[in-house]
């Protein structure tokens, strides 16, 4: 071929590229009216399941309408792609049951003219397609611990167990990676390792969006609803917080909102994160709620009035800001025939600063809950343990607990970008004596050593590290690239302490980089160490102590360096 030929081959290649690329481009694009300076409507003719929002996190929130023949179907908020696109959020356009729809959408911020509004570059990209990818494709996302599909996620909601499988819900995001929208997501599974996502379980109504919360097996058809009901407690988060009801008759997949909601209001703003449970000693349901820096309790026997019984908290723990998530249960005393209660109240002003679990424990007697603690102790002394809750009607007398691995202080910045959050390995409570004090002993799930592997020489990505003790102790992990997590437990002043500050990315906010310092209730003869991609869970094996942080390293750490113990490194593999 001449030469001139195969140049001309080559133009000719790349102007069918550009046409390609060009029609692509044009089939994707979506042509606004813009109506004013913060205003534009989309017409939609619906070929696709999903309509692809595209997504720049550092942009305002868009509010977007959803209409059908001018009735509103759907809103929410999403932060659409002004001058650059991070990622796509799938927004579900076949549920309304309509080949067109209108967008109706309105911009912050006042720098906007409408000719801005036509430059925005989400215009350009909002393909329709029938299906969306939400493998798992990110360096850091973590293997063995829960995780959104996609999007934003904090508290674990609605826990419970029912005919063999573990129903997990979470305050999620559908439409982007930060806080917004909530909406409680839902996974189920059968070990409370492997975890299935299935469709969101409740959305956002004119009540408000879905806040944290909990769901109970109504076993004996208290709430008459039917026998073994599954029933959702929530907080409807709109002008004001009030605690809605909605009840499921296929366990927890789909619920229908209860027709005289809300159920419990209040004269607060901050009202919210309901926990209900059956109370065998007392014979009727209970139900506690967090209200500004309290906790109040309240009775029912047909779960849908709601009596008020008492409050807790002037005067007991930490302070420093307002109380979530609480959950109450009673629990064996380790080594005695003993019962307490134990209270947990998720609040800023942790050891590790910002958000931690503090728990009082004490005595309930269905109406009032009494201690003599008054100071706050900490279920876990990490950065990255917050609105902890309780699996409901857990097999074989088990408490089991999940916690979101986050702090709000940077739980928004964080360098994810598909996914925002995972859950720490499900964890056993119960209560142990200590010098004359009870504690929270905290053991990671017996499901976990399901997931052992081979011994391995070095520490992987995803690995538990067996630490046994001789007394004092240095555990250092390491990379190739020098970041570094220093681990020590100093046996005579009995604390155990994790420096992050060279774990890698730290840069993203000024209160990740962090020391983090527990006090060991005891003697520790065994350390179990989960890392997972981005994070580190350290157990004492006996439940003396409890430690979680994220770090962000640019590689994994293959290498540990020890000092005081032996180390057995089993391989994770999902
Ligand atoms: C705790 C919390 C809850 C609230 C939820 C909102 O992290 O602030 O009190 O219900 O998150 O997403």
């Amino acid at each position: 071929m001449k030469i001139i030929d195969y140049i001309s081959a080559i133009m000719r290649k790349i102007a069918l590229l550009f046409a390609m690329v060009f029609m692509a481009t044009a089939l994707n694009a979506v042509t606004p009216k813009v109506l004013g300076n913060r205003h534009a409507m989309v017409g939609v003719d619906v070929v696709g399941k999903y309509l692809m929002l595209p997504v720049q996190e550092s942009v305002d929130n868009a509010s977007v309408r959803v209409l059908v023949a001018g009735e509103l179907r759907q809103s929410f908020n999403v932060r659409l792609a002004v001058d650059k696109i991070d990622y796509f959020v799938p927004l579900d356009i076949s549920r309304f049951g309509s080949d067109k729809l209108l967008l109706d959408i309105s911009f912050r911020g006042n720098k906007l003219t409408p000719d801005a509004i036509r430059q925005f570059v989400c215009w350009s990209e909002m393909p329709q397609g029938n299906g969306f990818e939400t493998a798992n494709k990110e360096r850091l996302r973590p293997v063995y611990h829960h995780t959104p599909p996609y999007g934003w996620m904090n508290d674990p909601n609605g826990m419970f167990y029912k005919d063999g499988l573990y129903h997990l819900y979470y305050q999620w995001n559908p439409y982007g990676s930060q806080w917004e929208n909530m909406t409680w997501g839902h996974s189920v599974s059968r070990d409370l390792i492997h975890w299935d996502a299935l469709p969101a379980a409740i959305e956002p109504d004119a009540l408000g969006t879905i806040y944290s919360g909990s769901c109970v097996v109504d076993r004996i058809n208290s709430s008459g609803f039917g026998e073994g009901t599954v029933i959702a407690f929530y907080t409807s988060a709109g002008q004001n917080q009030t605690q809605s009801m909605a009840y499921s008759a296929d366990d927890g997949r789909t619920f229908t909102k209860y027709v005289a909601n809300p159920v419990i209001t209040g004269d607060i703003p901050d009202f919210r994160d309901p926990k209900a449970f059956w109370n065998g000693e007392a014979g009727m349901w209970n139900l506690i709620l967090a209200a500004g820096q309290e906790m109040r309790i309240y009775s029912s026997y047909d779960l849908k009035q709601w009596k008020y019984e008492s409050s807790f908290g002037e005067g007991y723990g930490c302070h420093e800001s307002v109380w979530e998530c609480p959950d109450l249960f009673a629990l064996n005393v380790r080594g005695t025939g003993a019962r307490k209660w134990m209270l947990v109240c998720n609040t800023g002003g942790a050891p590790g600063g910002g958000s931690g679990t503090q728990y009082f424990i004490g005595d309930f007697d269905g109406h009032k809950f009494t201690t003599n603690q008054k100071d706050a102790l900490w279920m876990d002394y990490g950065k990255d343990h917050y609105a902890t809750v309780t699996f409901d009607n857990a097999p074989d007398g088990r408490r089991i607990a999940l916690a979101w691995m986050s702090n709000w202080q940077y739980a928004g910045v964080v360098p994810t970008k598909q996914f925002r959050s995972a859950n720490s390995v499900p964890r056993d409570l119960d209560i142990f004596e200590n010098d004359g004090t009870y504690y929270c002993g905290v053991v990671p799930s017996r499901e976990l050593l399901t997931l052992r592997g081979n011994k391995v020489k070095h520490p992987t990505e995803t690995c538990e590290i067996v630490v046994d003790l001789k007394g004092t102790a240095s555990i250092v992990l390491s990379n190739q690239k020098g970041e570094k997590v220093i681990m020590e437990y100093d046996s005579r002043s009995r604390k155990f302490l994790m420096d992050r500050n060279l774990s890698g990315n730290t840069s993203f906010h000024k209160d990740f980089p962090a020391r983090t310092i527990a006090p060991v209730r005891g003697d520790m003869k065994q350390l179990r160490i989960f890392i997972d991609r981005c994070s580190i869970e350290v157990f004492d094996s006996e439940g003396k102590m409890a430690m979680t942080n994220l770090v962000f390293p640019s590689e994994p750490y293959g290498t540990l360096t020890i000092k005081g113990g032996k180390a057995t490194v089993y391989s994770i593999a999902q």
